[in-house]
Formats: C-alpha cells, structure tokens, sequence
C-alpha cells in the first residue's frame, strides 16, 4: 500500500478516536445535505458522528431489488445501509476501505443487514471480482487517492457492461500549494482534488461512457474551515492554545482563496454495452 494511503487512513483512525464531529459536507443547507431527513432520522449516532461525506452519492441512482452496490471507501456505512434498502433481500452490498476502525464501525452499524459484506482494501487495487457490480458508488473518497486513474479503471473493471458509477466527491481548480501539501487538508478532502475535467477525462480513458456532471454544491469559507478543523482535530489541536473562536476565524481567513475552487460534485458514468 502507498505510504500516501496509509497517512489518509491514519488521520481517519485519529479522526475516530478524536470523537471528530461529522463533517458530512455541510453547503448551507443543513449537515445532511443531499439526504432525505427520513434517511438520517433512522441512522445510529456513531454513524453520524463518522460520517465524513460530501454528498449522498445514491440521490439521483435508480438502484433495483435484487441489485449488487459496491461502495468505494464506505467509511461508517451510511450509505451501505441506504443502499441495502434499494437492493433488498436479494440484492448485495460490498463496502470497501481501507481502515480498520472505519470497517469495524461499519460492522457494527450494518450487522442486522446480512445483504451487506465489507471488505479491506484499496480503491486502487479492488478486492472485487471483474464484471460484478451494478452500481459503484463513493462519497467523498476518490479526491484523497494519489493514484486516481487506477481507481477509475478499477470501477471498469468491476462493472457489468451497463452498470453505473454514482459518485459524490470534491473537485477543485487551482488550489494553493500550501493546501496541497498539508496532510490534514488533504484528509479532509480539499488538497487532493482534480478538476470536474480531469475527472471526467480520467474516466473516459478508464473505458467508462457517459461522463457527466449531475450536480454541484458549493462551500463558502466558514463550511471550509469547519470542514477543516473537523477533520484534522490532531493538526489543529496544536492551534487551540489561541481559543477555537479564533482558530476558527483564523481558518477561515485562511481557506478563504480555496473556497471559490472547490466545490462538490456529483458524477456519473457508465459501461457501456458490447
Ligand atoms: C471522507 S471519508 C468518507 C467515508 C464515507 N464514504 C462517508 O461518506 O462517510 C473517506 C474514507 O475513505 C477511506 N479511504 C481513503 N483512501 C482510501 C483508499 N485509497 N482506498 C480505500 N479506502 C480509502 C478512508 O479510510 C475513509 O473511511
């Protein structure tokens, strides 16, 4: 595994054993933004708490019964168990990642859907079978990797010839070195973005068709900053010295030339039919 995946997973280890806040992405619309209220209401504390989404990637799906879902990075589970809804009974769910605290949170959270099944590992390198999958879903994963087109090609080969990839995920333009090179920030999602087309280039080369952009919601520096500090509570617990009113401010000041360069996005692609 890259030395790169393994500092992502240990921020998110910290992140856990911080009791960070959820930092699903906030875009003014509420903490949940992208989820039905009913989708949240029935969700365990903890799963919320760990929850560390930028969007509900199964929102504009039209997963059936009976379906496979595979979920890149499913984190707490949030989106497993709603996806355990639309497949059903008789349908799958495989959640990967690659950290061990997340996975055993999941465990706990998904234990009374027998349909869903977690796995460890990499995006990049998926322990998934070829031609097996309808849906690939992510929320807010794939902007960490180092190796984005590995795990584009990854979902191709996983799909079905006509099964889907719905993800959720940030996407930026010109962001400032400083933000690139800080591991917290690029833990929290921010520093290692492409823009909407790299993405939507990187899939194509993968084989995938149809590469579009559904919807974007976009952050302002507060949501940013708290993003931010949610997500990297180790990185800034050295700043609290200052008061986290602040910090806060501070934070804010700081991210506020990355804030009109990023945003989040909803893509989708397919594989086409021979
Ligand atoms: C921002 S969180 C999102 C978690 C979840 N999707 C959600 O919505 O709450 C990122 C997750 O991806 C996992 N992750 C990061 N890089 C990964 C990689 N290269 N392969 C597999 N999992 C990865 C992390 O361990 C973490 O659980």
């Amino acid at each position: 595994m890259q030395k790169h995946t393994q500092n992502v997973s240990k921020e998110y280890s910290k992140a856990i054993e911080d009791g960070a806040k959820t930092i699903v992405a906030n875009t003014g619309k509420g903490k949940f933004a992208g989820y039905e209220r009913s989708d949240v209401d029935q969700v365990s504390e903890d799963m919320l708490q760990y929850s560390f989404g930028c969007g509900n990637p199964l929102a504009f799906s039209q997963v059936q019964p009976g379906q496979t879902v595979l979920d890149l990075g499913c984190g707490a589970g949030l989106d497993l168990l709603l996806a355990a809804q639309k497949v059903g009974k008789d349908g799958r769910v495989i959640g990967v990642d690659i950290n061990e605290d997340m996975l055993e949170l999941a465990a706990k959270n998904c234990q009374e859907h027998p349909q869903i099944e977690l796995r460890q590992g990499v995006i990049e390198n998926l322990p998934v079978e070829s031609n097996s999958i309808d849906w690939v879903i992510s929320n807010c994963v794939i902007n960490l990797s180092e190796d984005k087109q590995s795990a584009f090609n990854e979902i191709a080969r996983v799909l079905k010839p006509g099964g889907k990839m719905l993800v959720s995920d940030i996407v930026g333009e010109n962001i400032p070195a400083w933000a690139r090179y800080s591991g917290a920030v690029k833990a929290a999602c921010a520093g290692g973005v492409i823009s909407e087309s790299q993405y939507l280039e990187g899939l194509e080369k993968a084989g995938l068709t149809g590469g579009n952009v559904l919807a974007r919601q976009y952050y302002d520096a507060n949501q940013i900053a708290t993003i931010v500090s949610d997500a990297a509570p180790t990185f800034l617990s050295k700043l609290r010295c200052c008061g986290n009113n602040i910090l806060h401010s501070l934070l804010t000041r700081i991210v506020r030339p990355v804030a009109q360069n990023i945003w989040s996005a909803k893509i989708s692609a397919s594989l086409a039919q021979p």
